[in-house]
């Protein structure tokens, strides 16, 4: 019988998506940075090519904390977007309060439990039903680096923290920034996620974001990680606070800088300055965590607008989820295809590269939720690990403070 319902609702489905114009998708996002408008026109294109208009709803902040806030005020006010971007643990905590529509129909009919990886399905799926559609997988785990720079100055790809750090002063001696970096609590956390991985390696990062694990967040390796943190704080430039993100992958594309840690959005502006992988700029994993990959998946949660999920949803789900599309846009927005059957044909270096090393992680066990991006623990959690990374970042606390407040912090928030 179940069959024959999902059939039948399924034909339904198709008959009044082919027969009545699908209207237009309100999205909410904070794809605001050169590079992310760039990938986003390839999905407002795409969508326009099948009769669905596209109400832009951006909400400018990296990282998404903003744009969640919105968010909650659109929902509390009854009057929720069409689709969201959202991370990892916050389309969770949407979904354990009923608000997103279910696309069970779409991924049954379009096989997505077969091609979306396991890592992602855990955040696009709730109570066995899917309720967003992952548009991609980046990573936070990478360094971008001005090769000219490097060149100039005699300086190899760091694979090791101490190289790193010899790199970082050899830059800053020649009177050009070593790091460029947006002090903004999302960047600085983003930058903790790689730190952490390298200084304790893989069981101490999941112990410690994802698990909890009070002694491994009080621990020694704690404190190494964030004087790890404080070395990086003296390699960045007296402008860094506040500054975007993208602003600071600018200064590495103009060659004010040498270096950015950031996840590999930071390609798209890259690619958008007409930049061109190993002739123009350089893409490594964060010296140390060259075996892991510390994901963070965007996703379009489509939010419930009555008791079936709006054909226009249903055909923005199938859209993304296309394999043309996923190749389309990943080439422009820096990340990796959300299916494991896309050709990595289309990709450059560093796209081939991060597709490399996700399905190696992923075989390996080395895949791991990022703690800065939402996909280590929900929202709470996230934000009161920003608060005090941010605070030592900003030399408020010194490193066994931090360690101490990072305890307390998970504690109160967990
Ligand atoms: C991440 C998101 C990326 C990019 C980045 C900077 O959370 O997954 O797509 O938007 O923030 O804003």
């Amino acid at each position: 019988m179940r069959k024959l319902t999902m059939m039948t609702a399924a034909a339904a489905l198709m008959a009044a998506s082919t027969a009545v114009k699908a209207e237009d998708v309100e999205v909410l996002h904070w794809w605001t940075s050169g590079g992310e408008a760039a990938a986003l026109n390839v999905l407002k294109q795409d969508l326009e090519g099948q009769g669905i208009g596209w109400q832009d709803m951006p909400v400018a902040g990296g990282g998404g904390s903003q744009a969640m806030t919105v968010l909650r005020a659109r929902v509390t006010s009854g009057n929720p977007p069409t689709a969201v971007q959202m991370l990892g643990f916050d389309i969770l905590d949407w979904a354990n309060e009923g608000a997103l529509a279910d696309l069970n129909i779409q991924a049954g009919l379009e096989g997505w439990d077969d091609v979306v990886p396991e890592a992602l399905q855990q955040f696009a799926k709730h109570d066995g039903k899917w309720v967003s559609a992952p548009v991609n997988v980046h990573s936070t785990n990478w360094v971008w680096a001005n090769k000219a720079v490097l060149d100039e100055l005699g300086i190899a790809v760091p694979t090791t923290w101490d190289e790193f750090v010899a790199a970082l002063e050899k830059v800053k001696a020649s009177g050009k920034t070593a790091i460029a970096h947006g002090g903004q609590p999302w960047q600085d956390a983003t930058v903790f996620d790689a730190v952490a991985m390298s200084t304790g390696g893989p069981d101490f990062y999941k112990k410690a974001f994802i698990d909890l694990d009070e002694e491994t967040l009080g621990s020694d390796t704690m404190k190494e990680t964030f004087d790890r943190m404080a070395v990086i704080r003296s390699y960045v430039d007296d402008n860094f606070s506040g500054r975007d993100w993208n602003l600071a992958t600018a200064m590495v594309i103009n060659g004010d800088a040498a270096f950015q840690m950031m996840g590999d959005w930071a390609k798209g502006e890259f690619l958008n300055a007409g930049k061109q992988p190993d002739a123009d700029f350089l893409c490594f994993r964060f010296p140390g965590t060259q075996d892991q990959v510390t994901f963070n998946a965007d996703q379009f949660a489509m939010f419930a607008q009555g008791s079936e999920v709006g054909k226009e949803q249903a055909a923005l789900a199938t859209a993304i989820l296309s394999p043309s599309f996923q190749s389309a846009f990943n080439v422009v927005k820096g990340s990796v295809p959300a299916r494991t059957d896309v050709s990595n044909e289309a990709f450059d270096a560093c796209g081939k590269k991060g597709m490399a090393d996700l399905k190696k992680a992923a075989d390996s066990g080395n895949l791991y939720g990022s703690m800065a991006h939402g996909h280590a623990n929900p929202a709470a959690v996230k934000n009161a690990m920003y608060d005090v990374i941010t605070a030592h970042f900003n030399g408020e606390y010194d490193s066994a403070t931090a360690v101490d407040e990072l305890v307390t912090a998970v504690q109160i928030n967990k």
